[in-house]
C-alpha cells in the first residue's frame, strides 16, 4: 500500500502562466492528452476568455462559471499525480493568477516564438521570484515565422531575470521548422505537422550521429552541431539545484498546438520539478509528511446563479491526509467542521473523494464560512502565512445610493473582499471606502454582484491614484511624522494595517526621499 511519503514524493502540483495568446490552454490541452485524461485535442474548456469586441463581464463570468471543474486538473502520468491549476487568462483578473502561484509547487512559462516576453509574463515572473518558485520554460509556435532562439534565450534571462539552460534546440523555425533535438535526452525529434499525434521520434545515439543529416539534411544538420557547441560552450551544464531554487530556468522549444516537444517537456517536468515542500506558517515550518493534516484556502470560486448564493473554496493541501467527514479546524473561527462533500478534480471531472493527500486541491462548498488565506488543521494553531495581496492599479471610491440599503451593502462588500475579488481600504482623512483593483472589470463585477446576490446598490466616484503603498517603520515618531504630513492621504487596510496613497511616481518618490526612515512596500507581504 502506498504510504503518504509515496503519495506525496508522485504529487507534481504547478501552474502555466503566460501572456495572454502565447498558447497556455493549447499547452494544458496537450498535457491533458498525453495524461489520458482527455482523448481529443479541442476538448478543454479552460479558464480563456474569449477577447471579442462585444464581450461584457457577464458574458465573462458566465465562461469562468463553465471553468470552475477545470480550475485544477488532476490526472495521472506513469506513476505520477499531475495537478495543473488554471489561471485565469484575462488580466484584469491577475490578482487570482497571484494567488494560485502561492498554491504550486512550480510553474511552466509558455512564451511566444515571435513575441518574446511579454509583459504579463515580466509580471507573473516577479511573484515567482518573490517565492522562489521553480520555472520550466516552453518557447511556442516554432511553425511559425519568429525570433533567433538564441536571441530569444538572452530576452528571458534579462526580462525575467533568471538563468536558463536551453534543454532542447530547434532545427529552424517557421515554414523550414524541421524538429528538435533534445539536449536533455540526446534524441531528435522530427516535425510533421499534426494536431493530434506526436511526433516522429530518430532514435540517434548523439548529435554527430549520421541519422541526423539523413534525417534533417548536413546543412541543418551542421548548424545544429555549432548551435550545441555554443550552446555548451556559453550555458552551464544544468543544475537541477538551482532549478529547484528557483534560480535557473531550463528551456524548451515546440509548438503546442502542433503537440511538437510537449512530451519532451512533460516527461523532464514530472523528473525535474518538485514534489510539494514544506510551507512556512508563522509558528513553524509544516512539513507535507507531517501525519495531522494542514491547509489552506487560496480561491474562492462564487456561483453566479443568484439563488444560490454558495461558492466553491479552493483548498490546497500541505500536510497529512485530508478526509471525507473528519473534524478539521476553521483557525479563524475556532470552529471544528466536517465536509460531508469535498470534491477533487481529475481530468475535467469533479468528483466526490474520500481522502486527498499534500499537493492536491480539494473543493469544498461553502456558503460563506471561508476567506481567502484561511487555515484548516487537524487541531494544531497554525497559521499559513498570509497570501500577499499587491497594490491595486485602479481606485474609486464606492457610495451607497441606496439608504435604505447600507447594511446589504456592507455585508456585500465584505464578502466580496473575503473572496478576494478586489482590496478595500479605508481613507482615514474622509472616512470613505476605497476600492482597489487589478482591472476595470472588476468595477463592474462588484456592482453587479452587489445589486444581484445583496440588493444593495452602489455608485463609483473617480480617483487619481498612483499606487497604494503599505509604509512600516522601526521609528515611532518618524511614523507618526509621516502620517501627519500625509494624513489626507493616509488609509488602512482591512486588517488595520496603514497604506499611503500616492496620487503620482513623482510623490512616492519624493515622500521615499524625505522619510528614510519608514518602508514602503508594494505587496503585504513584507
Ligand atoms: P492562451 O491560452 O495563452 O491565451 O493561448 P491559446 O492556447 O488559446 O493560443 C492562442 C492562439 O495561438 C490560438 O489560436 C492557438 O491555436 C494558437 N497556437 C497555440 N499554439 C500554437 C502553435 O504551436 N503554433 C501555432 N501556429 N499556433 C498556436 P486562435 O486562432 O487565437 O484560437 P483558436 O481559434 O485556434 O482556438
Amino acid at each position: 500500500m502506498a504510504t503518504l511519503n509515496d503519495e506525496i514524493r508522485r504529487r507534481r502540483t504547478f501552474a502555466i502562466i503566460s501572456h495572454p495568446d502565447a498558447g497556455k490552454t493549447t499547452l494544458t490541452e496537450k498535457l491533458l492528452l498525453f495524461g489520458g485524461a482527455i482523448h481529443i485535442a479541442g476538448a478543454v474548456k479552460s479558464n480563456k476568455i474569449k477577447k471579442t469586441a462585444t464581450s461584457d463581464w457577464m458574458d465573462i463570468e458566465k465562461q469562468r462559471g463553465i471553468s470552475v471543474a477545470t480550475s485544477v486538473m488532476g490526472f495521472d502520468y506513469g506513476d505520477y499525480k499531475i495537478n495543473i491549476l488554471d489561471t485565469p487568462g484575462h488580466q484584469d483578473f491577475a490578482e487570482d493568477t497571484y494567488r494560485t502561484l502561492t498554491a504550486v509547487d512550480s510553474v511552466i512559462i509558455v512564451v511566444d516564438v515571435a513575441k518574446g516576453v511579454e509583459q504579463q509574463t515580466r509580471r507573473l515572473m516577479e511573484v515567482c521570484r518573490m517565492r522562489n518558485t521553480p520555472v520550466i520554460i516552453f518557447v511556442n509556435k516554432l511553425d511559425r515565422e519568429g525570433r533567433d532562439p538564441f536571441e530569444i534565450l538572452d530576452e528571458l534571462e534579462a526580462e525575467l531575470k533568471i538563468g536558463v539552460r536551453p534543454l532542447s534546440w530547434p532545427i529552424n523555425i517557421g515554414a523550414k521548422f524541421k524538429g528538435v533535438y533534445n539536449i536533455y535526452e540526446h534524441s531528435l525529434d522530427l516535425f510533421t505537422p499534426n494536431k493530434q499525434r506526436v511526433s516522429e521520434r530518430v532514435e540517434i545515439d548523439d548529435v554527430n550521429d549520421p541519422r541526423v543529416d539523413e534525417a534533417v539534411g548536413e546543412v541543418d544538420a551542421a548548424k545544429l552541431r555549432d548551435d550545441l557547441e555554443l550552446i555548451e560552450g556559453v550555458y552551464p551544464e544544468f543544475d537541477k539545484e538551482q532549478y529547484l531554487q528557483g534560480k535557473l530556468a531550463p528551456v524548451f522549444f515546440g509548438s503546442a498546438l502542433n503537440t511538437f516537444g510537449v512530451k519532451e517537456l512533460l516527461d523532464c517536468f514530472v523528473e525535474i520539478a518538485p514534489s510539494p515542500k514544506p510551507v512556512q506558517a508563522e509558528e513553524r515550518e509544516i512539513r507535507p509528511e507531517e501525519d495531522a493534516f494542514s491547509g489552506f484556502v487560496f480561491k474562492i470560486h462564487a456561483n453566479m446563479d443568484p439563488n444560490h448564493r454558495s461558492c466553491i473554496a479552493f483548498v490546497k493541501i500541505c500536510s497529512g491526509k485530508f478526509e471525507r467527514n473528519v473534524g478539521y479546524k476553521h483557525i479563524r473561527s475556532g470552529k471544528v467542521m466536517k465536509f460531508a462533500a469535498p470534491t477533487a478534480f481529475m481530468a475535467q471531472k469533479k468528483s466526490i473523494v474520500d481522502e486527498a493527500y499534500p499537493g492536491d486541491i480539494v473543493g469544498i462548498p461553502d456558503t460563506g464560512n471561508f476567506k481567502i488565506g484561511d487555515t484548516l488543521t487537524s487541531g494544531e494553531e497554525i497559521h499559513f502565512k498570509g497570501l500577499p495581496s499587491f497594490s491595486p492599479e485602479m481606485f474609486k471610491y464606492i457610495e451607497n445610493t441606496d439608504p435604505m440599503k447600507s447594511k446589504q451593502l456592507e455585508k456585500g462588500i465584505q464578502q466580496l473582499m473575503d473572496e478576494g475579488v478586489a482590496q478595500l481600504f479605508i481613507n482615514q482623512f474622509n472616512g470613505r471606502k476605497l476600492i482597489g483593483t487589478v482591472g476595470q472589470l472588476q468595477f463592474e463585477v462588484i456592482q453587479y454582484r452587489l445589486l444581484h446576490e445583496y440588493g444593495a446598490q452602489c455608485r463609483w466616484e473617480p480617483i487619481s491614484l498612483y499606487k497604494a503603498c503599505w509604509i512600516e517603520s522601526d521609528d515611532a515618531e518618524a511614523l507618526a511624522a509621516f502620517k501627519k504630513r500625509k494624513h489626507q492621504f493616509m488609509a488602512v487596510d482591512r486588517e488595520g494595517r496603514d497604506v499611503f496613497l500616492a496620487d503620482s511616481s513623482y510623490v512616492l518618490t519624493m515622500a521615499q526621499q524625505d522619510f528614510p526612515a519608514i518602508r514602503f512596500h508594494f505587496s503585504s507581504e513584507f
